[in-house]
């Protein structure tokens, strides 16, 4: 007979079932909250950089609206489809433990087409901190339909930190005065995309302004997210320290910072004291390894306080790598710190778990029929016609293969295909990113959170191993790798699903830098993977079949 407390808390799941549960859980996660969301994506005119734009907006805004949710949270997000073309929303950063079905990428769910809606089912599950949704389709990230996502700790869950005074998201990425289709279009005609127009906080860039109030005296939270399409960005703010607190889920060593790069698809979360003299001060964003730099403004203002900024904007790093590396190693977990769970984030030891596995991942460019496309040990990812976890559920064949790309570059030449890596449930892998090419690069891993255990200039050898950090390496979802450099990650595969492993720099993720990692285990029990959601959309090959037997 199991103790009275766990008889009580199954009489009460089975008790929120019944009553809550018609469409949402046929899975035993009823007894956490619900939040219910509605939202309406549109067409609607934008002037980001001061000219009218096509922007995708939901319920009216851009960007869109913050999703603010506490650990193990429910949410039920119904998105109607007001564009004129299929649509999917993902979710940077938000592990969608069990159930990548929902994942909202098109390797996993069928885009909801024009004029219907679809609910999203998530749980935020065993997750705190700073992430981000963003439309996952076609180019349409570059028209907006992004938004911060918070999860916060359950009360009782010590932070380590005093609550803030106030706790911004400030959302920011490169911009181009074209549109998503046209941007689009250049792409598919095999072109390389153009450098951008400008940089835009919140939404606002030249000559609009972004602006925060603080109190004097007062700490505040800024949640960053790089949600540009590809250019490493330098944070500052004129006269005041960044404390950098958590990382993509991750309570961070506290270091103090003049600036902080935030690589494409990151997030992090920094404490700013407004200590100084009560008067505005520059926000200052700029472009990393560019020439020329894009720079753009926004204005902290005091309270109370009717002096203007003063000139000059500060200047920050701009094409130095040696910088943003120092810095990249000086971010590292607070291993006394909680995080989700009450249990200090280093009671996990990964440093003392053998790896069953090396994967090694070489990005690379070039032309295809003629066309430019990007590739991932050689093959440049094409979408298939039905949704790759789709045709499992299904048993339908021919859709993918399994392999379809090697664990280790080959060094030949690119070739279309659309490829799926499959790994074993709760292996404990080690991938290495290897970038041989000039450009610096983002890779960002869906259903998971990895150890970033070291990142060096040069190629990566077996004795590269001797310099990991084993004890407090950042554990995170989207790692850069510097230009002619590797970043080496330890993942525990401990989410079994269907995971895209793409770039951050969004014209290589469209045109083929990306695959799936398919975590496999032959067992059925719900404890390992949850069913397919009742109401999954169906869509190619999936068409008509039925998600429960009739
Ligand atoms: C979405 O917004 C459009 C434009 O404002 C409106 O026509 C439509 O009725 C809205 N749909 C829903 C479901 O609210
Ligand atoms: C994008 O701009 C082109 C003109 O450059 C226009 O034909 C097209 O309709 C626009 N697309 C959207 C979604 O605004
Ligand atoms: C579409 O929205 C309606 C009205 O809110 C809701 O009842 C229905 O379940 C939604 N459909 C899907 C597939 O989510
Ligand atoms: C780590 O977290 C602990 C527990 O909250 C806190 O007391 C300590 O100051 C933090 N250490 C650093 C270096 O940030
Ligand atoms: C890891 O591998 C080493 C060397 O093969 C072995 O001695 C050790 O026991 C292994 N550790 C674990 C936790 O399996
Ligand atoms: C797919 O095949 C497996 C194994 O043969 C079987 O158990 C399962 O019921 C099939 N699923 C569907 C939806 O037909």
């Amino acid at each position: 007979m199991p103790p009275l407390k766990l008889r009580l808390a199954a009489l009460r799941l089975l008790f929120t079932v019944v009553v809550t549960c018609s469409l949402f859980c046929d899975i035993a996660k009823a007894d956490d909250p619900y939040r219910f969301f509605t939202w309406n994506v549109t067409y609607g005119d934008i002037y980001p950089l001061g000219v009218r734009q096509q922007g995708i907006l939901i319920n009216g805004q851009f960007p869109g609206p913050d999703i603010y949710s506490v650990t193990n949270d429910n949410l039920i997000i119904n998105v109607f489809n007001s564009l004129d073309e299929p649509f999917l929303l993902s979710w940077n950063g938000v592990q969608n433990r069990r159930n990548s079905y929902v994942d909202g990428v098109y390797g996993t769910t069928c885009p909801i087409p024009p004029g219907k809606n679809y609910t999203y089912i998530l749980q935020v599950k065993d997750q705190i901190g700073s992430f981000y949704y963003f439309p996952s389709l076609a180019f349409h990230k570059a028209a907006g339909g992004f938004g911060g996502i918070r999860i916060l700790s359950r009360p009782l869950i010590p932070v380590p930190f005093p609550d803030p005074s106030g706790d911004f998201t400030l959302l920011i990425g490169d911009w181009y005065k074209f549109n998503h289709t046209d941007l689009k279009a250049i792409l598919d005609k095999g072109h390389k995309l153009p450098f951008p127009d400008g940089i835009l906080i919140n939404g606002r860039g030249p000559p609009n302004t972004a602006s925060l109030t603080f109190e004097q005296g007062k700490t505040y939270r800024l949640r960053i997210s790089n949600v540009g399409l590809q250019n490493s960005l330098n944070f500052r703010i004129q006269g005041h320290k960044l404390k950098l607190v958590e990382v993509e889920g991750t309570h961070t060593v506290q270091n103090t910072y003049s600036s902080v790069d935030v690589h494409a698809g990151q997030s992090l979360s920094v404490l700013v004291t407004a200590d100084q003299t009560p008067q505005d001060y520059y926000i200052v964003v700029n472009t990393r390894f560019t020439d020329p730099v894009l720079t753009t403004t926004g204005i902290l203002h005091y309270a109370n306080s009717n002096h203007p900024v003063s000139d000059p904007i500060p200047g920050g790093p701009t094409i130095e790598i040696e910088w943003s590396l120092n810095q990249a190693r000086s971010i590292r977990t607070n291993l006394t710190a909680s995080g989700p769970r009450p249990n200090p984030q280093g009671s996990y030891h990964y440093g003392m778990i053998n790896t069953t596995r090396t994967i090694r991942l070489a990005n690379s460019a070039g032309q295809v029929n003629g066309k430019q496309r990007y590739a991932v040990n050689s093959v440049s990812f094409v979408p298939a016609d039905t949704p790759l976890k789709l045709a499992d559920f299904f048993n339908i064949s021919g859709v993918y293969r399994v392999n379809s790309i090697s664990s280790s570059p080959t060094g030949g030449g690119i070739y279309l295909d659309t490829s799926v890596l499959q790994a074993d449930y709760r292996a404990f892998i080690e991938i290495v990113f290897e970038n041989n090419e000039d450009i610096i690069q983002s890779w960002h891993l869906d259903g998971y959170a990895f150890f970033v255990v070291g990142m060096d200039g040069g190629q990566w050898t077996s004795a590269s191993r001797d310099q990991y950090n084993l004890r407090d390496a950042i554990f995170r979802s989207t790692t850069q790798v510097y230009p002619k450099s590797w970043t080496a990650i330890y993942i525990a595969l401990d989410n079994v699903g269907m995971w895209n492993l793409r770039t951050e720099f969004w014209a290589r993720q469209y045109l083929g830098q990306q695959f799936y990692l398919k975590v496999y285990t032959a067992s059925t029990s719900l404890r390992d993977e949850y069913p397919i959601p009742k109401n999954a959309l169906l869509c190619g090959r999936a068409s008509g079949r039925h998600t429960r037997p009739l």
